[in-house]
């Protein structure tokens, strides 16, 4: 099948999905986020795929997040109808009966992080960053990030890096156990495909076992993903949120003033 966004290569058993929008750094604009929806979803009922890797095109971004210039007028209903949207496509990623990695090639800021964190392994260059920057923007995220990031590094940490917008670089990610492993940038295909090729010799009835064991662990509570759609529309009510998200694109410093 032939995408926009997204370059898709099945070597092997696995299929290795590269969104594909280096002008942009990735960013994921809604195209982007139907198109991978999609290509996960046929990938579930395709025999000769096993494993799925997602990485970004070019060696400086895996992702840089939502596609900021989408934000622009978005209404209060029109931004819980964003973070819905986007959250669905995410839980596609993480309710994958298929093994999905990401090999994280660079940036991966806001929803880039929060699409890392939606796939089952992260495996990060060493040149990688992370964070949820969208404070900085006057909105916070709104594809899982609340959440998942505190699946992954606690609750302590995740407040911190939500509410500085701080980014983490790829020994600081390892260390707070958001990745499984950091490897050089040239390493980091073969490092992906030898960590699933691991796997996927392995019985594909096993490895959907596991995966929706360890899910259903988090799932007891979905609230927190919904209240994390109830925020974020409620950013957009903001002249915050307007005042963080043309200046990203003016390529200036916000002044906040909390309306
Ligand atoms: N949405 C839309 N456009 C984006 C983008 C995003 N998330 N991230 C980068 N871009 C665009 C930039 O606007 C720029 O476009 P231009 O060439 O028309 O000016 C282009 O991609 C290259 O990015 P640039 O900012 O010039 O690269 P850089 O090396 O100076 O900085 C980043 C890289 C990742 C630090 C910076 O792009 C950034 O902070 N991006 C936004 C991160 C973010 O807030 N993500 C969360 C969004 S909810």
């Amino acid at each position: 099948m032939n995408y926009t966004n997204l370059f898709t290569l099945l070597d092997g058993n696995i299929l290795i999905i590269t969104i594909n929008r280096e002008q942009r750094l990735n960013a994921l604009n809604k195209q982007t986020i139907i198109e991978l929806e999609d290509v996960i979803k046929n990938a579930q009922t395709q025999a000769d795929i096993r494993a799925i890797i997602i990485t970004g095109a070019g060696n400086k971004a895996f992702v840089s997040g939502a596609d900021i210039k989408e934000f622009i007028g978005l209404s209060d209903s029109e931004g819980r109808a964003l973070a819905t949207f986007g959250q669905n496509a995410f839980n596609s990623i993480e309710t994958s009966i298929k093994p999905i990695l990401a090999a994280v090639n660079g940036y991966a800021l806001g929803g880039g992080c929060e699409l890392a964190m939606a796939c089952h392994l992260r495996i990060a260059s060493d040149n990688a960053i992370f964070g949820q920057p969208e404070v900085k923007l006057g909105i916070i995220a709104g594809y899982g990030g609340t959440q998942r990031l505190i699946h992954y590094i606690g609750k302590a940490k995740a407040m911190e890096l939500h509410m500085t917008g701080r980014n983490i670089n790829s020994a600081e990610a390892l260390y707070l156990g958001l990745v499984n492993y950091v490897v050089p940038q040239s390493q980091l295909l073969n490092k992906s495909k030898e960590l699933l090729n691991e796997i996927i010799i392995n019985s594909p009835k096993s490895i959907e076992g596991i995966i929706k064991s360890i899910n259903s662990y988090f799932e007891s509570n979905n609230s927190g993903f919904n209240n994390e759609i109830e925020e974020f529309g409620k950013c957009f009510l903001t002249n915050d949120s307007k005042e963080g998200v043309s200046a990203f694109l003016e390529k200036r410093k916000p002044n906040f003033t909390g309306n």
